[in-house]
This record gives structure tokens, sequence and C-alpha cells, in this order.
């Protein structure tokens, strides 16, 4: 039966290019599983744009001395283009700077303070007696009071992940000046998580068991500890404006509004199909409050307290809207060994690998590499290793020694089959079974498990036909022979659908280099018979093999930029 999936990717602040942790984290997993629920016959939505609002904008911007839009201008295209290249498959990848997005930040501020979740109370914030302003969050730095972690950011603790307040630094500096703030009143709107906190207990007890476990606890126990209330309005001019009089020299709060994105895309999307209900197919309860779709936020690991936590309480208080079902967050990619820093420039770029990389073969390694129950490491020496050893020795030549033999023995055609032995009926069984063990983990969100389950067909594959050797046995028995290749050509037939999800480009590639037509990301998730006789395409090397200089020249870089 056909289902709904709705699919949130967290959004990229657009302050700078995205790098190879962010593409693990998030971007990749959340692509592979749509690619799978389109091909399976479900309905996937699956929406992220740029997070452009709140300090890291305006921080870039005061950098370069430009504006806030001029920022945005630049970065919002470069990321998605870059996306674009990896093979994103968005339904809409948008921003957070537009009008429509504005509308919906608004609706929901103003349902939440009518429904009473929202309160207005002075607090103090941090102000820069040098500079004469309030500080935003970020603008203030300091010891994290739960793990002592110097460097602590205002709104976020890198180090242990609790969501802070200025407030609560140990000995805070200004980002701006180095001056120690001061705290100084201000009015503010709160979201009341402490009366909401019943409703989110509720919701995180129950059902939860494929959840990923630290994902849960993590989530359990800060809700257990005990919530404040959190201010959602800032003394900042970037922003989305709060719809009441009085507050026109606020905004609302950069994370208030970012996971809104997830709804305002939905309905902007809905919009430019034409059909400006169709969001509601997603995210509007059913009569009885079943959840018509179910929904998956893909985020790196910084991001659980703001999917598992802030978002759900929002959707409460606003009511009628589907929750969370699942929040697969991973964990973070390092590089070399070492933490990925954009400020100190360690990354590797997405346009800058893509440059020099198949696509494929950066999404193969950043999937069966990927972080997902714990820290993973890319190192240049592993990525050349596994593509190299794993994708063009298992897969690739599979591919290309069945296709020229074939084609140049069997007048470019499927050859026909003739009476089937039991290693080509054991190859078969194989074939057909492995739909639904690859599908049943990507269902699950086990992606690198999934991948590697369609590695050991490809492996399979190699074994039967070392076994089977139908260029040697072609000269005596070419029926025989043309069995087998039958026989192999069904794996590989198999595999433009299996691998699709994972490496989309080589996928079509293989689709053509088989005879098909069309788009092979619309294949059904199934077997599906290559008939003997069938004409096929013209064979070329699925992948590129890397050398040794250019691994050698991707180590000199990297010891120049250190
Ligand atoms: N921009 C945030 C980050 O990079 C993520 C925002 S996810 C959202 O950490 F859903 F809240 F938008
Ligand atoms: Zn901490």
């Amino acid at each position: 039966m056909s289902e709904r999936i709705l699919i949130g990717v967290a959004w990229p602040y657009a302050s700078g290019p995205r790098h190879i942790g962010h593409a693990a984290g998030a971007y990749l997993p959340s692509d592979v599983f749509a690619r799978y629920h389109r091909m399976a016959g479900n309905e996937v939505l699956m929406v992220s744009g740029s997070d452009e609002h709140g300090t890291p904008i305006t921080i870039e911007a005061d950098r370069r001395g430009v504006s806030p839009e001029e920022v945005i201008a630049l970065y919002h295209p470069m990321i998605k283009e870059s996306f674009e290249r990896l093979g994103i498959s968005f339904d809409l990848y948008t921003e957070t700077h537009t009008e429509n997005h504005a509308a919906v930040t608004q609706d929901m501020f103003l349902r939440l303070l009518e429904n009473g979740y929202l309160f207005r109370d002075t607090t103090t914030q941090p102000y820069d007696p040098e500079y004469k302003r309030f500080l935003p969050d970020r603008y203030v730095e300091g010891t994290c009071p739960n793990c002592g972690y110097p460097d602590a950011r205002g709104d976020q603790c890198d180090n242990c992940g609790h969501t802070l307040d200025p407030i609560d630094l140990l000995n805070p500096r200004s980002k701006l000046s180095g001056a120690t703030p001061e705290f100084r009143e201000t009015e503010h709107f709160f979201l009341d998580l402490p009366k909401l906190t019943p409703q989110l207990l509720g919701y995180l007890e129950q059902g939860k068991e494929h959840w990923r476990p630290n994902v849960l606890n993590f989530s359990l126990n800060l809700v257990r500890q005990g919530l404040p209330a959190r201010a959602i309005t800032r003394d900042i001019e970037w922003g989305v404006p709060v719809p009441l009089p009085g507050y026109e020299d606020k905004r609302i709060y950069v994370w208030f509004d970012a996971v809104i994105g997830y709804l305002s895309a939905s309905k902007e999307w809905a919009q430019r199909q034409g059909e400006p209900d169709a969001w509601e197919k997603w995210w509007k309860l059913n009569p009885d409050g079943s959840a018509p779709s179910r929904a998956y936020y893909f985020v790196g690991k910084d991001n659980i307290p703001f999917h598992a936590i802030i978002w759900p309480a929002m959707l409460l208080g606003y009511g009628g809207l589907t929750l969370p079902y699942d929040v697969p967050a991973n964990e973070y990619l390092t590089m070399e060994d070492r933490k990925i820093s954009t400020s100190r420039q360690f990354a590797v770029w997405l346009g800058d690998i893509l440059d020099r990389y198949d696509a494929d073969a950066v999404r193969y390694f950043m999937t069966i590499n990927a972080p997902e129950t714990r820290d993973t490491n890319f190192t240049w020496s592993e990525f050349y290793r596994r593509t190299n050893d794993e994708l063009v020795a298992t897969y690739g030549n599979l591919v290309h020694r069945v296709l020229t033999f074939t084609t140049r023995n069997y007048e470019g055609k499927v050859p026909q089959p003739g009476a089937l032995g039991e290693r080509d009926e054991r190859m078969l069984a194989d074939v057909r079974a492995v739909f639904d063990a690859v599908g049943e983990l990507v269902s699950q969100v086990r992606l690198k498990d999934a991948l590697r389950e369609v590695m050991r067909l490809a492996q399979a594959a190699n074994v039967y036909l070392d076994e089977a050797e139908p260029w040697k046995r072609i000269k005596q028995d070419r029926e025989a022979a043309g069995t087998s290749l039958w026989v192999v050509l069904q794996v590989l037939a198999a595999l433009r659908v299996l691998t699709q999800p994972f490496m989309p480009f080589s996928a079509q590639r293989l689709h053509q280099y088989l005879g098909g037509e069309g788009d092979a990301s619309t294949l059904p998730w199934e077997y599906r018979e290559l008939p003997g006789g069938a004409p096929l395409g013209q064979p070329q090397p699925l992948f590129r093999k890397l050398d040794e200089e250019g691994l050698a020249r991707e180590m000199q870089a990297l010891a120049v930029g250190d």
C-alpha cells in the first residue's frame, strides 16, 4: 500500500559553502531515503532550503562589510547548485527570506500566542557597553555551565550539545568588542515549554522504539530535566518581523523561524504545483487525529533538540499538524582524524570535491562510511581505496566485463537462456530476495547496511561468473555461456534499480548500457526480467579508477592548508 513520506532536511545557513560533513550528516542520507521511497511507490515530499536569518548571516555580513541580503544572494545559489551536482533530489529547495515563509512564521507565532503557549516577559539580555547595542546570542561566548567547555556560544554548547541562553554562560565576553557584556532589561516573547512538557513527554514516551537510542535518550533526558521557557524574539534588525504593534525593532529568533521552514516550504511547493492545498496531504491530521504521513527529519546531531523537542512542541501548541515520526540524526564526520572547521577552513567543500570526482564516488564513500551510529572519519586515502577496491573493482568492472563480452559475442543483444542449473537458480533467487532486504534496511534508515547488501549482491555475481566462466565456455558450448551471461545480466538489471538511491548517476548510465530508455529513477523497486534478445546499449566503463598522483596531490593540499 502506498504511503506518504514527508522528508525534512536541516536547513543550511546561507553564510558560506557547505562541506562533506554536511553531506554525510543530512543531505545524502535524506536523498537515499527519498529515492528509495519514490521507487517503492510511496508519495514523497522532500523539502529544505537555506537558513537565511539570524546572526550566522549578520556575522558574515559584518566580516565582509556587506549587507545580509548580499550574503544570502551569494551563498544560497551556491549551496543550491552544489546539492544539485551531488544529485540531492529535493522536491523543493527554497530559502527562509521569502514572503511566504514570513507569513507562515507569523501565523505560527500568532496561533501559539492565541493558544496560550507564548507569553511576554522582560529579560535581561547581554548588552555591549562599547558598541552600545544588545548582543544576539551568538555574539556572546563564554564557559558552558553544563560541561565547562570554555568556548560555548550563547545559543548552544558545541561540546555537550545543550541549548543555552547567554546569561547561563560563565565568564561571558562580547564577540564585537571583547568586553564583558552588561545584562540589561528588554521585553521579549517566550515559548512556554514548561506548559507544553506534559504533551511533549506523551509524544516522546510512546511508540518511539524505531528511534535511534542516542536521539531518544538525549531528548527524553532534556525534557525530563525540565525545560525552561525560551525567548523567541531578539533585539536585532535582520529576520522575520514580530506581527504585533510596538515590536518594530525586534525580530523573531532564527531557530523559531527556521524549523517552520518545513511547513512553509511544503506550502510553497504546493503553490508551485498549482494545487495550493496539496501540502495538507502530508501535514493535516486526519479527523481521527492520526497523521496522514510519516515525517522524517534528517539532521546532524547538534540539531537534535530543535527537531526532537522544540519543533514538536511548536506543532503540538499549534495543533492539527503532523509530528515528526523519526529524527534519524547522524553523528559527526571528522576529516583526517580532526574536527572539520569552517572558520579554520579545514574542510572539503562540496563544490571542490565535485569538480574533481564523480558525484557517485563521493556518494558511495559518504554512505558506506556514514556516521550513522558513531563518528566516522574521512580520509583521502580511504576515499581512494574504497573507490578503487570496492566501487571500481567489485561493481564497475563486473558491469564492464559482462557488457563488453556480451555485446561482442552475442550481436549486442541479451543472449537467450537455455535450461537453468542449480547455480543459476541460486543466483536468481538471491537477486529476487535482495529487493525486500535492501528496502527494509533503507526504511529503517540503516543506509550503510543497505548499501553493503547491494554490494554483496555485486560480489556474489563476481563469484558466480568466476565459477561459470562464460569466456572459456563459449568455445565449446555457446548456449551454456549465453545462459550464464543472461543470469548475470539479470543481476545488472537489478543493480541499476538497487544502486539508484545511492548512486543515481551511474544507475542511469547502467540503465542505458542495458538498452533502457528514460529515467532510471522512475523504475519500480522490484525484480524485472531482462528478456533474451533485448538489444543492449553501447557500454562504457561505469567509474573511473583513481590514480596515486591524485592521492598525493590531495595529501599535499592538506599539508599546505595546515
Ligand atoms: N541552520 C541550522 C544549522 O546549520 C539548521 C537549521 S535546521 C532547521 O545548524 F530546520 F531548523 F532549519
Ligand atoms: Zn557544554
